[in-house]
């Protein structure tokens, strides 16, 4: 029979004690465990929500700078805006300005011009009498008296005789000029603001050329001088802007002898030419005006019709030529205007506009 003693009775009791408390304490332990564990779990969960609400404060915070420089690029669109119509009002002021005194200075010039150039004509037949009548005396008095004699050969007559003809057609000549030049006036400054006019485009064209005659003969810049070749086809009445017409045609035209003045510089063998040409294509008139310049870089092409683009001189160019020419043709006329260009061979601008109007 087995049997225990005390001392082993003893040491069990205390082992049993032991693992008792062994268990309690991982029991104690797991139950931290597992708080821990569900403090962790709602640290993390507040740590999420947290994160997000980092986050979409970020995003609002980037969305409004966003908005904020959005607006200011706006804000600066809209000011580059204002400064060019500004300039725009201003040039376009100065030009209606510079029309009413041309105008002023072209009716001004009429007058006395009229009374040369009709005087003229009676003083041509005035001579021709009063050479008859010495012509006539000569040839009854052939032996004048020593006074008058001497008074033939001190003025020359046999010269004035000749020359006198040829004066009278000299300023006859002249007279005309100025002529043209008053009309070419007239029509350039045409003060017609208000509405559309039906007017002849190619005489717009025309008083623009006669007024930049100046710088299309020869001179210092371009000894040749500059050949115009006009191509005009047959254009009816259109209905437009007659002066604002004139003034895109300055502008190209202007533009044109810029062109070709640098490109004489380069090349001085060149001949250097602007070619006008016109035509009607369904009921729209189509106006090219082309030069044998350097053409225009690729550069500069994207930029043409901005205000104030300009490869001139300070001083030479404001840049405001084509933007407003832009302007009067594809806002005003309801039209287009475009160019050609192969940098080193020229520039071609084609003007197009509808012979009516539709009412806007
Ligand atoms: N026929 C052309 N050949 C070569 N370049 C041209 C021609 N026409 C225009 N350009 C270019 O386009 C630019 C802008 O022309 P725009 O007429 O608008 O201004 P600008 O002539 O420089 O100055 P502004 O006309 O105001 O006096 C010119 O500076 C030039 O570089
Ligand atoms: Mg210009």
């Amino acid at each position: 029979m087995l049997h225990k003693d005390n001392t082993s009775d003893a040491d069990d009791n205390n082992n049993h004690n032991k693992i008792k408390q062994l268990e309690k304490s991982v029991r104690i332990l797991q139950k931290r465990l597992e708080r821990s564990e569900a403090d962790r779990k709602v640290l993390e969960k507040a740590s999420e929500i947290k994160e997000l609400l980092l986050k979409s404060v970020i995003r609002e915070l980037e969305e409004s700078q966003a908005l904020s420089e959005k607006r200011g690029q706006e804000l600066e669109t809209a000011l580059q805006n204002l400064k060019a119509l500004q300039m725009k009002l201003i040039e376009s002021e100065k030009m209606s300005a510079l029309g009413v005194l041309v105008a002023g200075i072209a009716h001004e010039i009429n007058n006395p011009v009229n009374f040369i150039y009709g005087n003229l004509y009676y003083a041509n037949n005035y001579f021709k009498s009063i050479l008859n009548l010495i012509n006539l005396y000569e040839y009854y008095y052939p032996e004048p008296v020593a006074e008058i004699q001497q008074e033939i050969e001190t003025i020359e007559l046999d010269f004035i005789k000749q020359d006198l003809q040829s004066l009278f057609e000299s300023m006859n000549t002249g007279a005309e000029r100025i002529f043209e030049i008053v009309k070419s006036l007239r029509i350039f400054s045409r003060l017609d603001e208000a509405d559309f006019k039906t007017a002849d485009i190619h005489l717009g064209i025309d008083s623009t050329l006669s007024i930049l005659n100046h710088r299309l003969k020869p001179s210092a810049n371009v000894t040749q001088g500059i050949q115009v070749i006009r191509n005009f086809g047959t254009l009816p009445a259109m209905e437009c802007y007659p002066g604002q017409l004139n003034q895109v045609f300055l502008n190209i035209i202007v533009n044109a002898i810029d062109a070709l003045e640098d490109a004489v510089i380069k090349n001085p063998q060149l001949l250097p030419t602007i070619s006008i040409t016109t035509e009607l294509v369904n009921e729209q008139a189509v106006i090219r005006i082309a030069d044998n310049g350097l053409g225009i870089s690729e550069k500069a092409q994207s930029q043409l019709f901005t205000p104030f683009f300009t490869t001139k001189d300070i001083g030479k160019g404001t840049g405001l030529g084509l933007s407003i020419s832009y302007q009067i043709i594809v806002e005003l006329h309801a039209g287009i205007l475009e160019y050609y260009s192969k940098p080193g061979s020229g520039a071609e601008f084609v003007i197009i506009i509808p012979v009516q109007q539709t009412k806007r």
